[in-house]
């Protein structure tokens, strides 16, 4: 964070405002305020205020432009980086900054939830409601307390329209750019965490273990149920390179916890219903049979409940 950037005074309108000041939110900001102004918007006023104060984002000190829910600025560009169960009330506030676009970089399915939200509370009767569409990233962060550790660049990926953000991202240093077939993207990292997280967060152990005995058999069953869902939805890849994908990810992340696990140990709501929900009523559409993942989503749904 420059000193330029700290002293910056706060727009009424943005080029880009980022939802949820979380692991990846403020990882995301912070790289991206050493190029533009970006707006962040915290869950609270007393949240703002620390933000503003100053986090530490790796080994820096990040004094974000940050903004509470009652206190919105308008911005060109959204990026909503909450958890998917608090999707709808992001879509809200994505709704208040009047954008042209509003994008969701989070994992399962949300898309269409987050783009019902920013809808149904559009407040422009002489303007038609922004795109809202779901990209990918595999960037990583993760919190300790109050910091924020950047754990690993990654790729972003972003819907046909967002082209003006992959430009803002670039310049910000992200390996980022539109990708034409993103709904199979989407469904290939789709793939990944219905395989990963769930079991991840029930036998609590790193990525790379479930490759190994005992937990690949869980594994591989879980990618032989989801690929004929997945790809009769589109999924781009045969059942070989779908195992394939599955085992490479967790083999490259094999130190990593998955969110889930982490959600888990933290006694936080897991994103199940965004991941594996919406994956079972995909399955029930295509009336498909997928004991392994009906079963994995009843585990983790009472270890939420416990
Ligand atoms: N972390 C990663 O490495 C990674 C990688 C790829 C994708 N993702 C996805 O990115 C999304 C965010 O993940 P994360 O790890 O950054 O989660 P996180 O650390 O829990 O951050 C989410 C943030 O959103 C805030 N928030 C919740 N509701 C809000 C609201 N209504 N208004 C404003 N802020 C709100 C939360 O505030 P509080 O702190 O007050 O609860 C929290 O700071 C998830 O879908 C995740 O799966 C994460």
């Amino acid at each position: 964070m420059s000193l330029k950037d700290s002293c910056a005074p706060a727009l009424r309108r943005y080029p880009l405002a980022i939802i949820g000041a979380g692991a990846l939110g403020l990882s995301f900001a912070a790289r991206l305020a050493a190029s533009m102004q970006v707006a962040v918007v915290a869950r609270s006023a007393a949240r703002a205020g620390q933000l503003r104060a100053g986090v530490m984002v790796g080994d820096a000190r990040f004094q974000a432009d940050a903004h509470a829910p009652d206190a919105l600025p308008e911005a060109d560009w959204v990026i909503v980086l909450v958890k998917a169960a608090d999707t709808a009330d992001a879509g809200r506030l994505a709704a208040a900054m009047r954008p042209l676009g509003v994008l969701s970089l989070q994992n399962g399915l949300t898309g269409e939830a987050l783009r019902d939200a920013v809808h149904a509370s559009w407040p422009g009767e002489d303007s038609p409601p922004p795109q809202v569409e779901q990209g990918i990233t595999t960037e990583g962060a993760f919190r300790d307390g109050d910091r924020v550790t950047p754990s690993g660049a990654g790729d972003t990926l972003l819907p046909p329209g967002f082209e003006a953000v992959a430009e803002l991202l670039s310049r910000a240093g992200f390996r980022a750019r539109v990708e034409p077939d993103i709904a199979a993207a989407r469904l290939a990292k789709l793939l990944v965490n219905l395989a990963i997280n769930p079991l991840a967060a029930l036998f609590r152990v790193p990525n790379g273990a479930l490759c190994e005995p005992p937990y690949r058999v869980h594994l591989d069953a879980l990618v032989r149920e989801a690929w004929p869902v997945l790809h009769a939805e589109g999924l781009a890849l045969d059942e070989a390179a779908a195992h394939a994908r599955v085992v490479a990810v967790a083999r490259a992340t094999g130190a990593n916890r998955a969110s889930m696990l982490q959600d888990v140990i933290a006694g936080r709501r897991t994103e199940i219903d965004a991941i594996t929900g919406v994956f079972l009523d995909m399955a029930a559409r295509h009336g498909a049979e997928v004991p392994t993942h009906h079963a994995v989503f009843t585990l983790v749904k009472q270890i939420e409940a416990g």
